[in-house]
């Protein structure tokens, strides 16, 4: 992996408004996966949403002849990963915008692929093409992308935090992102580990050093390859809501007024985004059934080193309002259109 990504949406600025310079039209669009818990989200939102015209939800019964015959301007894909590997091509083959919620299409170097996701890509130059869609640190590359790959969950709620924090890192010691997710983050699959006897009153970890999001962690805080990064998830026994901590040492000693300045100046105008005052910490309740994300932090030892705390919920900010809030700003709707 190179020092400095290519990722043009997290090199920008954090985007202050969203300005629309095309007129909002009502656009056709299709979702594939509606059957699933992100898909679910995602198809309540579009079928309130004043600028969809929702012309079809497809499971895994879909068919390129079904969508041949629904033709719709734009398909989220709320589908396994390597159902979107293979699905965005033939897509964008036929002049259709592509928000996908998987992972296929979210780390620049296809050769991360293999050992990360289990299979290599058809068109790894799709990967220098797809827009990474932190809604929140993205410019106008979304009005033009052909293919928004929508953020991770987790990803979403570490990268929220720690974005404009980048700079004043100590990038010498390890950024430890210890992260908790609703049983939900799995999707609707039966998987022993995942069901009822096991996770009720119960709280583990899992997937340390293997877990997919750590590579697209890695790459949204322009880590390179040596800087130290741990990344922890653990499974909660709820089941929705994402809460992460950071542990995190800065290159030199900040005050709370610092790292307040550089939130507000990331965050102000950002709609579903609210940053806590110094010393007060977020809770999942906040969050959970909402498309918002609320970030805390606590400073420690003089300054040198800080806790943050964000919470977001898996299957609207970690999922299907993210990629709303992209479509909003592809086709030139209000970010909070659909959301509120
Ligand atoms: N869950 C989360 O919190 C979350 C957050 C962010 C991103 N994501 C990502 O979003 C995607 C969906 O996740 P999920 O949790 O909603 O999964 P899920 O509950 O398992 O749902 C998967 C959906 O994909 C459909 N599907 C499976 N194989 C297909 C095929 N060959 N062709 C077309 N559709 C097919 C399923 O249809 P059937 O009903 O017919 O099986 C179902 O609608 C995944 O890539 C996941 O990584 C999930």
């Amino acid at each position: 992996m190179n020092e400095i990504d290519t990722d043009t949406c997290l090199l920008a600025e954090p985007t202050q408004t969203n300005v629309a310079s095309v007129e909002p039209r009502v656009i056709s669009a299709a979702v594939v996966g509606g059957t699933g818990y992100a898909g679910a989200e995602l198809v309540t939102i579009l079928e309130r949403h004043r600028g969809v015209d929702l012309v079809a939800s497809w499971s895994s019964k879909f068919t390129l002849d079904a969508l041949d015959h629904s033709r719709p301007e734009v398909v989220f894909l709320a589908t396994p990963n390597e159902v979107s590997a293979d699905l965005v091509p033939a897509m964008l083959d036929r002049g259709i915008r592509v928000i996908d919620l998987s992972g296929a299409f979210r780390l620049h170097e296809s050769a991360l692929y293999p050992h990360w996701y289990g299979f290599a890509h058809s068109r790894p130059e799709l990967l220098q093409e797809a827009v990474y869609g932190l809604t929140e640190w993205c410019n106008g590359e979304l009005k033009t992308a052909r293919l928004v790959a929508n953020p991770g969950c987790y990803p979403t709620s570490i990268l929220l935090a720690l974005r404009p924090l980048t700079f004043i890192l100590d990038r010498d010691q390890a950024v430890i992102c210890d992260s908790k997710s609703g049983v939900s983050g799995a999707g609707k699959k039966a998987d022993l580990d995942w069901s009822f006897a096991e996770v009720a009153g119960n709280f583990k970890a899992y997937g340390v050093g293997t877990h997919r999001h750590e590579p697209e962690i890695r790459q949204g805080l322009r880590l390179g390859q040596r800087a130290p990064l741990v990344f922890v998830p653990h499974l909660l026994p709820t089941v929705r809501g994402i809460l992460s901590t950071m542990h995190v040492a800065f290159a030199h000693t900040v005050t709370d007024a610092e790292i307040a300045s550089l939130f507000t100046e990331a965050y102000a105008k950002a709609p579903f985004v609210k940053v806590l005052p110094a010393g007060k910490l977020p809770q999942l309740k906040s969050v959970v059934n909402t498309p918002k994300a609320e970030i805390g932090w606590q400073l420690l030892h003089g300054g040198k080193r800080a806790v943050i705390v964000s919470v977001i919920d898996n299957l609207l900010k970690g999922a299907a309002s993210q990629a709303v809030q992209n479509f909003n700003r592809m086709y030139g709707w209000a970010e909070t259109e659909g959301l509120q």
